[in-house]
């Protein structure tokens, strides 16, 4: 009896396992899936919170904030249909065994009815020094099939994508065509009211999505209600090439754009099949520069004479695309490694979409920009604070593209659109417009911006020695210098970055970052010349820093740490700032302010990392990666183990937060942060070493 009992436990046990998927190098709260700009950012969610736990088949793929984006995957095999993505009514799920992810691609392997292998490859590609590439706005799917059971199958591939890719508002009319250009075959949704630099819930109004494959034989297509098209591709195998012109809409008899594509019989030979997903808008920001206010548009539209020419150079591109990124994805993979072990490639290669994700480059190959969304904060345009946190992967993989950031601003405020002598907070309240802030009304945080410019524009200046660029600016950092001259060492009551946690008057990590603005200033001084500048500027910095130092620490306590306001010893916090004295390499702070820090932090961490204060049980995974970047070897290491095990076992299920409970592992304090550029600070160890 007992010997029984155990055998069909045992049983159940391997049919469990044989359910359950792999996940490599970690169960991200959501899988990137098509993750290229603002408005192209489709995920999956896996967390317990909203996520199934990561199994393509039989959840729907869904926008960064939730909205369902239909995407739908489903195999014949010899006569029976099975989904290997989405979740359609009344279809059978295959088997998810594996999911691996790289810093550009997302890889399920999923088996069907035991018969055949199918293995799903979401391929966002990442081209930091190569911009006609980046500024294409789309997407791979590539889809490999081959026999599981050493016989031949008959299979049949069908995918589609349902109009909510088109517009934030299910109840918007969309209007679409199917056609062919290029041998390809190609299906082009859009909304009707196209309201060129508007949203709802997040998404573009505006533009056209493309849904792409090549035109070969055994392909047919559909426009439809989507049970009618996965219907006949259940009964037949394939779709009648038709288009249904009744534009409707988003959610009346769900239009979808099907394609059917009979692969014949599959046997151990892999099959290949690909698909190009993607967004075509001709006009991209509204900008106040130096010519006033003007439309940017998007920087593809300089390299290519139309969409069709664009897409098909995309999808003709998947071999020399795929080989570019597989390089990138082989350096982020050994640079993290050998920079700190494994844990921290689970952290960096789940970031480098994400953070390039909330940009794209705008204007021409004479005069572009890369511009930035503050995504889910407030959707703030250009945010300097966001920036900064964000700017280590963009050090790390083309400082370039940190003057392209920084410079709609200097545009703006150099033509004379800001009236503020501090450095202005973001270039407008909603992307994709930024148009500045005239009136002077933007978020406070003088401070915090000022010193992230002059450490951000310094910086750059000794990565890519580009002293024109710092002498053409001179005038306006001179500016925002007399600005930290003035406030950086007793800060007023005011707002730093972490504007969600309150004001403060006398924040120790804010003043050392203006200090240390202060010392960047000197340093920028001398490189172009300016040398009495530089000595005065460094006097003031020094003299400030020993100040700080006999304010801002409470040396008395067991370990000694850094406080987070002046006025109350018994507080701790995070001291990220200090990362940008490394960064400049300005060697202004005493080492054994470092030293200090590394000995504190790990005697107040929680279950996945250390609070930012003692305000508040969340922390920012950002900020303790800047920490982490200079902290002792172990304190370095326990910060990265921390936020790897975070990333594998937190209920959230939306892209990489940077606020998080250190205890639960849920949004920290109930603000959901997600999907932000800011992620790209996972990177600041990598941007000290490049
Ligand atoms: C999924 O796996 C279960 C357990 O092994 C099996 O019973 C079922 O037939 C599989 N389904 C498909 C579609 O492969
Ligand atoms: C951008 O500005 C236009 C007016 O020029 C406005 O219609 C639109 O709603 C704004 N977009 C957002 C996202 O706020
Ligand atoms: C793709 O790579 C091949 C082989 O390196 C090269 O000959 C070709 O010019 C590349 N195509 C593009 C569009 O870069
Ligand atoms: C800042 O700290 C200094 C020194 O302790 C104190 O004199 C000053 O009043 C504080 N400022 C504010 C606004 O609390
Ligand atoms: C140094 O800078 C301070 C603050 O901007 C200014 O008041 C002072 O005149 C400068 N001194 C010299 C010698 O340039
Ligand atoms: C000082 O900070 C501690 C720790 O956060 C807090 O409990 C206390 O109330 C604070 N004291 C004052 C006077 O604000």
């Amino acid at each position: 009896m007992l010997f029984y009992f155990l055998g069909v436990l045992g049983g159940f046990l391997v049919d469990l396992a044989a359910a359950q998927s792999t996940f490599t190098p970690a169960r991200p709260p959501s899988l990137p899936l098509a993750v290229k700009s603002p408005y192209l950012s489709t995920w999956f969610p896996a967390g317990s919170n909203g996520g199934n736990g990561g199994y393509l088949p039989g959840q729907w793929p869904s926008f960064y904030n939730g909205q369902v984006t239909g995407w739908t995957g489903l195999v014949r095999v010899d006569g029976s249909t099975f989904i290997w993505m989405g979740a359609p009514k009344d279809f059978e799920t295959a088997n998810q065994t594996s999911y691996e992810y790289t810093s550009t691609k997302s890889i399920f392997t999923i088996e069907v009815d035991d018969k055949v292998s199918l293995k799903a490859t979401f391929l966002s590609p990442l081209t930091p020094n190569d911009f006609k590439r980046q500024s294409l706005i789309f997407s791979y799917l590539q889809v490999e099939i081959s026999s599981l059971d050493g016989s031949n199958h008959d299979v049949e591939l069908y995918t589609d994508i349902s109009a909510e890719w088109a517009s934030g508002d299910s109840n918007a009319v969309a209007q679409w065509d199917s056609g062919t250009a290029d041998q390809l075959t190609y299906h082009k949704v859009w909304k009707q009211n196209q309201q060129a630099f508007s949203e709802v819930n997040d998404h573009a109004e505006w533009g056209n999505i493309y849904y792409a494959t090549d035109s070969t034989d055994g392909l047919t297509y559909s426009s439809g209600a989507d049970d009618d098209i996965r219907g006949s591709f259940r009964s037949n195998g394939k779709l009648s090439n038709s288009k249904d012109t009744d534009f409707r809409p988003i959610n009346s008899r769900w239009p979808v754009f099907g394609y059917a594509l009979d692969l014949g019989s599959v046997g151990s030979s892999t099959t290949s099949s690909l698909f190009s997903i993607g967004l075509c808008q001709d006009e991209a920001i509204q900008f106040l520069g130096k010519d006033g206010l003007t439309t940017l548009p998007s920087l593809w539209k300089d390299y290519f004479s139309d969409e069709l020419a664009a897409l098909s150079f995309f999808h003709k591109d998947f071999p020399n695309s795929s080989k570019l990124s597989g390089e990138l994805d082989d350096k982020i993979e050994s640079d993290s490694i050998a920079a700190a072990g494994q844990d921290y490639l689970i952290l960096t290669s789940l970031a480098a979409r994400q953070a390039f994700g909330a940009v794209q480059l705008v204007g021409t190959q004479d005069d572009h920009y890369l511009f930035l969304k503050e995504i889910s904060s407030n959707g703030n345009t250009q945010t300097i604070d966001v920036i900064f946190p964000a700017s280590p992967i963009f050090f790390y993989l083309n400082p370039e593209l940190i003057q392209l950031l920084l410079k709609p601003h200097f545009e703006n405020q150099e033509s004379g659109h800001y009236p503020n002598k501090w450095a202005m907070h973001d270039l407008g309240a909603h992307y994709p417009n930024a148009t500045g802030h005239p009136d002077g009304q933007d978020e406070p945080m003088p401070l915090e911006e000022c010193g992230n410019n002059l450490i951000m524009v310094l910086s750059y200046a000794q990565r890519s020695q580009n002293t024109d660029y710092l002498k053409q600016h001179y005038p306006i950092l001179q500016q925002w210098t007399e600005y930290l001259v003035e406030e950086s060492l007793y800060p007023a009551d005011q707002l730093s970055t972490d504007d969600f946690a309150g004001r403060l008057a006398n924040q120790t990590n804010l003043g050392l970052k203006g200090i240390i603005g202060l010392e960047a200033m000197s340093q920028i001084a001398k490189l172009v010349g300016e040398d009495a500048d530089a000595q005065n500027y460094t006097t003031i910095s020094h003299d400030y820093i020993a100040k700080w130092e006999d304010l801002g620490i409470n040396k008395d306590d067991d370990p000694p740490h850094s406080i987070l306001t002046y006025n109350n010893r018994s507080t701790h916090g995070l001291l990220y700032n200090l990362y940008n004295d490394r960064l400049i390499k300005a060697n202004l702070v005493p080492e054994h302010i470092y030293t200090q820090q590394s000995n504190f932090y790990p005697t107040i961490k929680g279950k996945y990392g250390v609070p930012l204060d003692t305000r508040n049980p969340y922390t920012k995974a950002d900020w303790e990666m800047f920490v982490a970047a200079i902290a002792s070897e172990d304190t370095r290491n326990l910060f990265i183990s921390d936020l790897a095990k975070w990333v594998n076992e937190t209920p959230t299920s939306r892209p990489f937060t940077d606020i998080y409970d250190v205890e639960t592992g849920d949004f920290g304090g109930g603000i959901g942060f997600m999907a932000r550029p800011v992620i790209g600070g996972v990177f600041a160890l990598l941007a000290l070493t490049a």
